[in-house]
């Protein structure tokens, strides 16, 4: 594993001590995304086919921004791709890396932080980001950087919780984990939103906010996938967001950008 601590903010830290220490739970499903060349998508585990995140994949350089247990490089890698897993957190890069080796699939894993990319410019084909840099880095920092790195045509795809579900859920008093059928949040301003039970820290900025932030870094926006879980998904062992919300308003989304 190489080591390329860059740039650290607080919540960078405090973020890194949150993952460092709940790496052991994330093992399981870091396994199963290993083990399942189906790549299923976020919280409620939605197929690929009905997601279609990566329909314009054609392989080439990939950067995961956030990898985690990098099931999805692995995706990727079984797909022409050659990928380069960057995260922020040791224990989970030291999952990834155990199932690198049990399931004989070798590929860059760096320890260092989205925000501050230890790459050339104009390096990667493709950069994808679920739940990682995505919903942990500050989006002002780290899309511009993922602009540098990906090469003119080149796809950003970044996958997690909408906006919606964010407004709905009450932060305030650490109840997040329940989202209600009412707006808790201001929309106007929404930024960094900080978990004051261990400090950690998400970003979630509007669709506004988002398409202006996309445009100024060089990005045409392609999509924006609302995510609906078909008719036979399962109950999500999340416990912030249940079936019956995320059938009525999505709960998560995903867009998919491309550099001029
Ligand atoms: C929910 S996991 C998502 C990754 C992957 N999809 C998975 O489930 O294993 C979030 C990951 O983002 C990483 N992360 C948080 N802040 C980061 C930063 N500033 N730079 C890089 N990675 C970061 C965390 O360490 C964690 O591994």
């Amino acid at each position: 594993m190489e080591v390329n601590d860059g740039y650290s903010e607080g919540y960078v830290r405090a973020n890194r001590e949150l993952w460092n220490n709940s790496a052991s739970d994330y093992v399981d499903a870091g396994y199963e995304g290993w083990l399942d060349n189906s790549p299923k998508w976020g919280v409620f585990q939605i197929p690929e086919t009905e997601v279609g995140l990566l329909k314009e994949f054609q392989g080439g350089d990939v950067l995961e921004l956030g990898c985690g247990t990098a099931y999805v490089s692995a995706w990727l890698a079984r797909r022409n791709g050659n990928p380069i897993g960057i995260d922020n957190s040791p224990a989970q890069l030291a999952t990834a890396a155990s199932f690198q080796k049990e399931f004989k699939l070798e590929f860059p894993l760096i320890f260092g932080n989205a925000e501050s990319l230890p790459f050339n410019d104009e390096s990667f084909d493709f950069a994808i980001s679920e739940y990682g840099a995505s919903i942990w880095c500050d989006p002002y920092r780290w899309i511009p950087e993922a602009a540098r790195v990906l090469r003119p045509g080149g796809r950003l795809v970044a996958f997690g919780n909408s906006v919606l579900l964010v407004l709905c859920q009450d932060w305030e008093t650490q109840e997040e984990f329940e989202t209600e059928e009412k707006l808790l949040q201001s929309q106007f301003g929404m930024f960094q939103f900080e978990d004051l039970a261990d400090n950690s820290v998400e970003f979630h900025i509007s669709h506004g906010e988002q398409i202006q932030l996309f445009r100024s870094c060089g990005f045409e926006v392609e999509d924006l996938i609302e995510i609906k879980p078909p008719v036979g998904t399962e109950e999500t062992k999340y416990p912030f967001v249940d079936l019956e919300w995320a059938s009525k308003w999505p709960a998560e989304e995903a867009w998919i950008v491309r550099k001029k």
